[in-house]
């Protein structure tokens, strides 16, 4: 596959978890998390698609487009290592979904760091929230939910919350 075609297949993927998500979460109170601004792309995306959901945005080094930043109360900046873990006063209550497109293209960084922030994002959850991301995680309180139709195993990640079962 060319490397054209596999970034489209990547962002056709993001684009269906992304609207599937929302579907998920349509009758949960909460803001909505989005962890990793880059271009500003998927904020933008889930802004329009849920223009009633406050979106916090987490980004250690915001350089998007004026038009697709969050205004200032809504633009969390940092390391998510320190910023996650700071963060539940000022978002208020749990979070309906977590979008963490987090993802540098370095394997071994990208898999450890989604180890270490998993527990401080789930900290800021409601039960039953939904997590997408492009990486992979284990926590012990998500399970892996299935993928829309279109979406490769492996390409994207979505999870559900749950405390059922956890002691
Ligand atoms: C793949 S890009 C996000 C792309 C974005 N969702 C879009 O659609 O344009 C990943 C972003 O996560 C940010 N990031 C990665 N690791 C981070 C960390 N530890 N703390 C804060 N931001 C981080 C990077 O600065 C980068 O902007």
């Amino acid at each position: 596959m060319s490397r054209l075609d596999s970034a489209i297949r990547r962002l056709q993927a993001q684009r269906l978890c992304l609207n599937a998500a929302v579907a998920y979460v349509e009758e949960l109170p909460g803001p909505f998390l989005e962890l990793g601004l880059g271009n500003g792309r998927t904020y933008d995306h889930l802004r329009e698609i849920t223009p009633n959901r406050d979106i916090y945005v987490f980004e250690r080094r915001p350089a998007a487009h004026p038009d697709c930043t969050p205004a200032v109360e809504f633009l969390i900046q940092g390391n998510f290592k320190e910023t996650l873990e700071k963060a539940s006063s000022r978002i208020g209550q749990p979070a309906a979904l977590a979008h963490c497109d987090i993802g540098s293209g370095n394997l071994v960084v990208d898999k450890a760091l989604a180890a270490q922030i998993g527990p401080a994002i789930s900290a800021l959850l409601a039960e039953d929230a939904i997590v997408l991301s492009d990486q992979l995680f284990n926590c012990s309180d998500w399970i892996a939910i299935q993928l829309p139709v279109g979406v490769a195993a492996g390409r994207y990640y979505m999870y559900r919350k749950s405390n059922i079962g956890k002691h």
